[in-house]
């Protein structure tokens, strides 16, 4: 089957299983909680969730409100793919519209999290914008392959946490996961599709993962959040290297294809950057240890 015939097919199945985990953000939400702002201001103290897990969920939130500029960039670099990839950016976007909306709604009926502020920072998120990680197709395609299949973790692992503090979290979260792990899949295969016409296509692997950051890196603060989310959310880089990149090196059979000598030595620095990672992960894990023990 050739290329275009299989990212077809890969286009068809995610409409068939999209369509199978449809979810409205109305039949989520606990919309019988909500009261006026104007008439009972918001004061701090209020909400359902801890601070750190209102800070992981409003974290979400403000990288899921950047999806007009993730649009805007995917189309761009995807100027000139088959047409396929171009259909599914169209529902990708589609998909994605109802996430940010479901997080905001939830965080303001439940009163988690000052509004004013948050606001602020959302116009100032939108203002920053996004762009793309790569100028090449398959670049783009391997940043978005682990950026899915990131974030399908970092809410799985968020809902887990969040079941004994608010289970209409967790049920919004399990919702939101189910989308990305299909727009995780999708992208996993068409790359798969893409080493198996030409495994020298590796080099981009081998390029994109080093240098990987998620798309809400931008944001203030994002450096302390993601130091939140990695004690209290569920999420940190033990998660990322065990539950992210080792699956996908695995998948796409990275250390195993014949490649040419200079993909070799792409590969070779590779496998050097995630044994650092793990090393660091380790390390990281086993102090959290200590102090757990002390
Ligand atoms: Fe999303
Ligand atoms: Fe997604």
């Amino acid at each position: 089957m050739d290329l275009s015939d299989r990212l077809d097919d890969l286009y068809e199945r995610h409409l068939t299983h999209s369509e199978r985990i449809h979810w409205d953000y109305h039949d989520l939400l606990p919309w019988e909680l909500g009261r006026s702002f104007s008439i009972e201001p918001w004061t701090a103290g209020e909400g359902t969730l801890s601070p750190e897990l209102t800070l992981a969920v409003e974290t979400a939130l403000l990288t899921e409100v950047n999806l007009p500029w993730f649009t805007a960039g995917l189309t761009r670099g995807f100027d000139g793919a088959p047409l396929a990839l171009k259909r599914f950016i169209r529902r990708w976007t589609a998909e994605e519209d109802q996430h940010s909306r479901t997080l905001e709604v939830f965080l303001l009926l439940t009163r988690n999290g000052d509004p004013a502020h948050r606001n602020r920072l959302r116009r100032d998120v939108v203002e920053l914008g996004w762009d793309l990680p790569a100028e090449d197709l398959l670049g783009i395609m391997v940043y978005t392959t682990i950026q899915e299949l990131a974030t399908r973790t970092f809410y799985q692992n968020l809902a887990r946490v969040s079941q004994s503090q608010d289970r209409n979290l967790a049920r919004v979260l399990h919702a939101l996961a189910r989308d990305e792990t299909l727009h995780f899949a999708f992208y996993r295969d068409a790359v798969a599709a893409y080493l198996e016409r030409d495994p020298n296509a590796l080099e981009a692997v081998c390029r994109v993962i080093p240098t990987f950051a998620m798309p809400g890196a931008g944001m203030p603060d994002f450096a302390n959040r993601m130091h939140v989310v990695g004690r209290c959310g569920g999420y940190g880089l033990d998660e990322y290297v065990r539950q992210v990149i080792r699956p996908l090196l695995e998948v796409w059979g990275v250390f195993d294809h014949q490649v040419s000598r200079s993909v070799e030595r792409d590969r070779l620095a590779l496998r050097d950057h995630v044994a650092r990672l793990e090393h660091v992960a380790e390390r990281s894990r086993r102090r959290v240890g200590q102090r757990v023990e002390r």
